[in-house]
C-alpha cells in the first residue's frame, strides 16, 4: 500500500515535469514556429494556451525520455505513466511525438495524462495516454479542474466531446465546459458532473456520432437521476462542433442555444416519436423500457404521467394497467 502511494507520488511528479517540458518546447524548440502557426490557424489565444497549459511534444524518439538518461528508475516510471513505449526488442521511445499536447488534470490539479493532437491531417488525430495507475479515462473529465478554478460552485456544466471544444468555449467566455475522454460519457462521469453542478447540458457534435452519443448519454444518465437533477441536451447545426460554432456565433448566441436545450424527458419522447411515429404500441413499449431504468420513484412517476398523456390516456395508473408495468417501488 505504502509502495503504491510512493509510486503514485513519483508518477504525478513525472507527469508534471513532462507537462512543463512540453510547455517549454512550445516556447523554445527550433520547430516551434509550425506549432505556433497551427495554434494561430486554430485561433487559440495565448491566454487560453496558458490557462490549459497546452504544450508541444517535438518530433523524435527521446525528447522526453532523453532527459532521464542517468535515471533508470525515472525511465521505468515514464513507461508506467504511459509516456514511453517499449517495443518487442526492449527498445524504449516517447509515445507522444510531433503533437500539440493537452495535459489532463485530476480534480486536485495533478497531471494524470495527456491528449496529443497531430498538427494537421495525420492519424490518429488524437493520441491519448493509456490507462495507468493514476489515469482512468472513464473516471476523469478534461477541463473540470480548470473550470473549478474559475467557478467554485457552477450552476451549469456543459459536457462536450473534445479537448478543442473545451478550450475554444473557454476562450470565448463559455468557461464551464468539460469533455469526456475519447469514448461516450460514462456513468461515473455523469455522477461526478451531477455532484458538481445542478444542471448538466450535453452538447455533442452536430453529426451522426454526436447524436448517437446523446442518446447513449440519456440511457446512461437515466438510472442516476434524482429529483432536481437537470440533464439537458442541445443539438448543434449539422457539421458543427462547439469549437467551430462558438467561433462563428460568439458567446451570447451560443448561450442562447444552451438556454434552449431540451430537457431529458423532452429529448426522450421526441426521439421515440421520431422513431416510431404513429405506432403507439411500440412507442409505449420502448418508453416503458427506458422509464423502468429510472431508480428514483418521483421522477419515474413524472415520466409515466408524461407518457400516459402523450398516449392520450387519463393517468399513469391506466398506462400501468394496460401495459403491465412494474414499478420499482411496487413492494
Ligand atoms: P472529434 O473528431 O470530434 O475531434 O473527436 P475534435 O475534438 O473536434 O478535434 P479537432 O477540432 O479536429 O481538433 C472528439 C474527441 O474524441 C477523441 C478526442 O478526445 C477528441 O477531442 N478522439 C478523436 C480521440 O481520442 N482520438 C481520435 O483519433 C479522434
Ligand atoms: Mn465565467
Ligand atoms: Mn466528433
Ligand atoms: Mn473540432
Ligand atoms: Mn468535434
Amino acid at each position: 500500500k505504502r509502495r503504491d502511494e510512493g509510486l503514485s507520488r513519483d508518477l504525478y511528479q513525472l507527469m508534471e515535469e513532462a507537462s512543463r517540458y512540453f510547455q517549454n518546447q512550445l516556447k523554445q524548440h527550433t520547430d516551434k514556429q509550425k506549432v505556433i502557426d497551427y495554434l494561430a490557424h486554430r485561433g487559440l489565444s495565448d491566454e487560453v494556451i496558458e490557462h490549459f497549459n497546452i504544450g508541444f511534444a517535438p518530433d523524435g524518439w527521446d525528447g522526453l525520455l532523453g532527459r532521464y538518461r542517468q535515471n533508470q528508475d525515472a525511465q521505468d516510471k515514464l513507461l508506467t505513466a504511459g509516456m514511453v513505449i517499449e517495443n518487442d526488442s526492449g527498445k524504449r521511445y516517447d509515445r507522444f511525438r510531433d503533437r500539440l499536447m493537452f495535459p489532463i488534470r485530476d480534480r486536485r490539479g495533478r497531471v494524470i495524462g495527456f491528449g496529443g493532437r497531430v498538427l494537421g491531417d495525420g492519424t490518429p488525430k488524437y493520441l491519448n495516454s493509456p490507462e495507468t495507475p493514476i489515469f482512468h479515462k472513464g473516471y476523469e473529465l478534461y477541463g473540470l479542474y480548470e473550470l473549478k478554478q474559475r467557478h467554485r460552485d457552477p450552476n451549469q456544466i456543459l459536457i462536450v466531446e473534445g479537448y478543442m471544444d473545451v478550450v475554444a468555449l473557454a476562450q470565448f467566455g463559455v468557461d464551464y465546459a468539460v469533455a469526456s475522454l475519447g469514448t461516450s460519457t460514462t456513468a461515473d462521469q455523469f455522477q461526478l458532473l451531477l455532484r458538481s453542478a445542478k444542471e448538466v447540458v450535453c452538447c455533442y457534435d452536430g453529426d451522426k456520432a454526436g447524436n448517437e452519443a446523446a442518446w447513449r448519454a440519456l440511457e446512461t444518465a437515466l438510472p442516476l437521476l434524482k429529483p432536481g437533477d437537470q440533464v439537458k441536451f442541445m443539438f448543434l447545426p449539422q457539421g458543427e462542433d462547439p469549437d467551430s460554432l462558438v467561433r462563428q456565433i460568439g458567446k451570447p448566441a451560443f448561450e442562447q442555444l444552451i438556454a434552449e436545450a431540451k430537457l431529458l424527458p423532452e429529448f426522450l419522447f421526441d426521439t421515440l416519436a421520431n422513431r416510431y411515429g404513429t405506432d403507439k404500441g411500440t412507442l409505449a413499449k420502448q418508453a416503458m423500457g427506458l422509464i423502468e431504468k429510472v431508480q428514483d420513484t418521483v421522477l419515474q412517476s413524472l415520466l409515466l404521467e408524461n407518457l400516459a398523456y402523450k398516449l392520450g390516456m387519463n393517468s399513469a395508473e391506466e398506462l400501468q394497467r394496460k401495459l403491465g408495468f412494474k414499478r420499482i417501488d411496487a413492494n
